[in-house]
């Protein structure tokens, strides 16, 4: 990758060194959709390395993607002892066009540490910009998108050129789900128990054409960051051993389910363990419920529409929104249910997505 007529201004623009002072080493652009679990990720084994206690199973989604540019730049400046502070050269992030600092920033830092030392680049700063398509509002935005992207562009721009399951496992060490969104349709993490083995693949799902239809009723802010949701359940939950027991029987029934097109098994597997990982939230100390009024409205509508003999199933993620598992050919007709069914709530239709795309930058 070099310097490119894609590359933009993206200027510190905090009073600092502007980040133009220094060379480009390397620019590079990519895109990933968002993914949602059917069998999900709930628990760390290794916090540092992002390894999960369980492996898991994702439909990434159409429509719901991060798009990234990252542009190393040399800092001659930060070599030569500096001593003042505002002199120094750092990352500068952008999301949606605003500039971002504090621990998105920090996060988006740390990453790129790692991406660095394995390229050596370890002298340089980076760039990066990002912009997320999603239909409405700010609720659906992704981790797993994001690191996806950032991955992708961040590998590229600093002249690595990793294999999908290399980019994988990178993706990974950002947010756990990000692992599972560098590949399209279905595909499964592998809990595995060191860096090399734990990765996300793509699995066979031509039996079945499943869609997720979103139904949103908040865009506010997370109440707890899946993360830290994540690591009070580990630590305080007593239901947390026998969720990760459940989880393994759960893998096998949908990947038998997957491998047999049996949209009714892979639908009752996705809604029991949605419930069982809430499960675990619940009986935290301090107890974690991110359900609203509305998404147990939303639960019972989608028991209500199965009841009338259409195949629907729902599952929930750290936030208030319920997305439901469908066959593609049912989709528009059970978001048009939902609408009915539970009024105010905003409803979109995703079909399965495709995996990370890199931009030709030269
Ligand atoms: C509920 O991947 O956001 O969406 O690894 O700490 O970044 P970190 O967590 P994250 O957790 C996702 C949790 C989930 C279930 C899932 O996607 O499997």
């Amino acid at each position: 990758a070099g310097s490119s007529s894609h590359a933009r201004n993206l200027g510190a623009g905090d009073g600092r060194r502007s980040s133009d002072d220094g060379a480009c080493v390397g620019f590079a652009a990519a895109s990933a959709d968002a993914n949602i679990a059917l069998v999900k990720y709930w628990g760390k084994a290794d916090e540092r390395l992002i390894l999960p206690r369980s492996s898991s199973l994702s439909l990434t989604l159409d429509g719901l993607s991060t798009r990234t540019e990252v542009r190393f730049l040399e800092t001659p400046g930060n070599d030569a002892q500096v001593k003042d502070d505002d002199l120094v050269m750092r990352d500068t992030l952008t999301i949606d066009g605003k500039p971002q600092s504090g621990r998105a920033l920090e996060r988006v830092s740390g990453f790129l540490d790692i991406v660095r030392s394995m390229a050596g680049l370890e002298g340089t700063v980076a760039n990066v910009a990002s912009w997320n398509t999603v239909p409405y509002g700010a609720g659906l935005a992704s981790s797993a998108s994001a690191f996806a992207a950032l991955a992708a562009a961040a590998s590229r721009a600093a002249g690595l050129w990793l294999s999908p399951r290399e980019l994988s496992r990178l993706a990974r060490r950002g947010s756990g789900s990000a692992c599972r969104s560098v590949f399209g349709g279905l595909v499964r993490w592998n809990a595995g128990v060191s860096d090399e083995t734990s990765y996300a693949e793509p699995i066979d799902g031509s039996k079945l054409n499943l869609a997720i239809v979103v139904v949103s009723v908040s865009e506010g802010v997370k109440p707890l960051s899946s993360r830290e949701a994540m690591e009070r359940t580990v630590a305080t939950s007593p239901l947390y051993d026998a969720w990760i027991r459940s989880c393994a029987k759960d893998m096998e029934e949908a990947m038998k389910a997957v491998e047999y097109g049996d949209l009714e098994l892979l639908g009752r597997v996705t809604e029991a363990n949605s419930m069982g990982m809430h499960s675990t939230m619940m009986t935290a100390r301090p107890p974690i419920l991110y359900w609203l009024p509305q998404s147990v409205a939303i639960l019972r509508a989608v028991q209500g529409i199965r009841a009338d003999g259409v195949g629907a199933w729902s599952t929930m993620d750290a936030g208030p929104n319920v997305k439901v598992l469908v066959d593609a050919g049912d989709a528009l007709s059970v978001a048009d249910e939902l609408k009915e069914r539970v009024p105010g709530c905003k409803v979109s239709v995703h079909m399965s997505g495709h995996a990370v795309r890199f931009e030709e930058c030269d």
